[in-house]
């Protein structure tokens, strides 16, 4: 009775120029291993799921990248977003979908841009989530312990138990603001949300009529349509009229039977230049390369280009340098957030 649900319809934006509208960094190889984030994701389920009952949810563009990606995937495991409303309508349509199909559902709800480095540690987290999930009907999620005050995460406040792998959360916080992520961070009952939940169909089903009843009965008359497989008509008439919230705000800041499980499981949230820099390998002078590089007196840099070209710096301290598809980016690394410019600036030149 076990679903995966992966969304991959995110574009990604604080990755350019490597991650792209037509082509986010989910469908890349990010990390070099030879697999992409969307297909490290599938096989970390692997003896959790069944490859049928594994759904991806990404937007009509991508699904021609999905199914090159994931040949196993047979067509009605790709649920097509026809325009883009963040996550909580994503997760809203492929759990209604899988509740029609099978009631007893258990339902793991997995981003597809991270990285987790102790798969087995992962597994059995997931399977001591679903087994609170199922029990409990709890809406149970993976909490990270935090290294900085990041303001692009949730923070997860719980209830301290020595004893116990399932922790009552007492509160969500979706992207505090500064002052309130150090406030978290100093408490020291706070923990990131990893972003993947854990809870049954009918659990998620209830919280959406509870928490975000718009979405739930949109989602609700498309019953008619799922167990045929046919619902994308449907779909592409109802889409545009959901309200674009994700679910971390539609429903883990609302909901009250919310648990976490804590877990040491190498993650990384690939959000970032400065994240990727962040778990990467670096040589004598911190710094990360990836292409056909020759380094003179740089330090604490990362360097990813493409193989084809020879690349030769000199004299640069903490920099991203990352060229793909015709655009090359130099930025200080502790400026990174100015990439969000760099995309709006550039799509009115493109
Ligand atoms: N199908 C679909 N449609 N997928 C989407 C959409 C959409 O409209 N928008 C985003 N996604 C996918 C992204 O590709 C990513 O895999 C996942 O959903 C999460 O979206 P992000 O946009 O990356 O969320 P975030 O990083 O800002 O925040 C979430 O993740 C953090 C951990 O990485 C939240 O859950 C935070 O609470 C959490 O800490
Ligand atoms: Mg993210």
């Amino acid at each position: 009775n076990n679903y995966v649900v992966i969304m991959a319809g995110g574009v990604g934006t604080r990755f350019w120029p490597f991650s792209r509208t037509n082509n986010p960094k989910q469908f890349h190889d990010v990390l070099g291993t030879g697999r992409t984030l969307l297909q490290q994701t599938a096989d970390r389920f692997e003896g959790i799921c069944l490859p049928e009952n594994i759904y991806i949810v990404t937007s009509d563009i991508y699904v021609d990248l999905v199914k090159q990606q994931l040949p196993f995937l047979k067509d009605e495991q790709i649920l097509m977003e026809p325009c883009r409303k963040n996550t909580a309508p994503c997760v809203a349509y492929a759990s209604f979908k899988i509740a029609s199909l099978n009631p007893d559902a258990n339902i793991v709800v997995a981003p597809a841009d991270h990285i987790i480095l102790k798969e087995e540690t992962f597994k059995d987290k997931i399977k001591i989530c679903l087994v609170e999930s199922e029990k409990n009907g709890a809406i149970v999620t993976l909490g990270i312990r935090p290294t900085r005050p990041d303001t692009g995460y949730g923070y997860i406040q719980f209830e301290q138990n020595e004893k116990a792998e399932v922790l009552k959360v007492e509160s969500f916080r979706e992207k505090p603001n500064l002052a309130l992520a150090n406030e978290f961070i100093a408490s020291g009952n706070y923990v990131w949300n990893a972003g993947i939940f854990i809870w049954t169909a009918k659990t998620i089903k209830k919280a959406f009529f509870d928490y975000s009843t718009a979405l739930a009965n949109i989602f609700e008359k498309g019953n008619e349509y799922y167990y045929r497989l046919e619902e994308q008509g449907f779909i592409n008439e109802i889409y545009p009229s959901c309200e674009s919230i994700s679910i971390d705000y539609a429903i883990l800041e609302k909901a009250n039977n919310v648990y976490v499980v804590l877990g040491d499981i190498g993650w990384s949230d690939l959000g970032t230049w400065k994240s990727l820099y962040e778990v990467s390998a670096k040589d004598e002078s911190n710094t990360v390369v990836d292409g056909n590089v020759m380094l003179y007196n740089v330090k604490n840099t990362i360097v990813k280009t493409p193989k084809e070209r020879l690349v030769v710096v000199h004299g640069l301290d903490g920099y991203i340098i990352a060229e793909f598809d015709n655009v090359l980016m130099i930025c200080q690394k502790e400026q990174e957030q100015q990439v969000k410019t760099f995309v709006a600036d550039a799509a009115k030149i493109d």
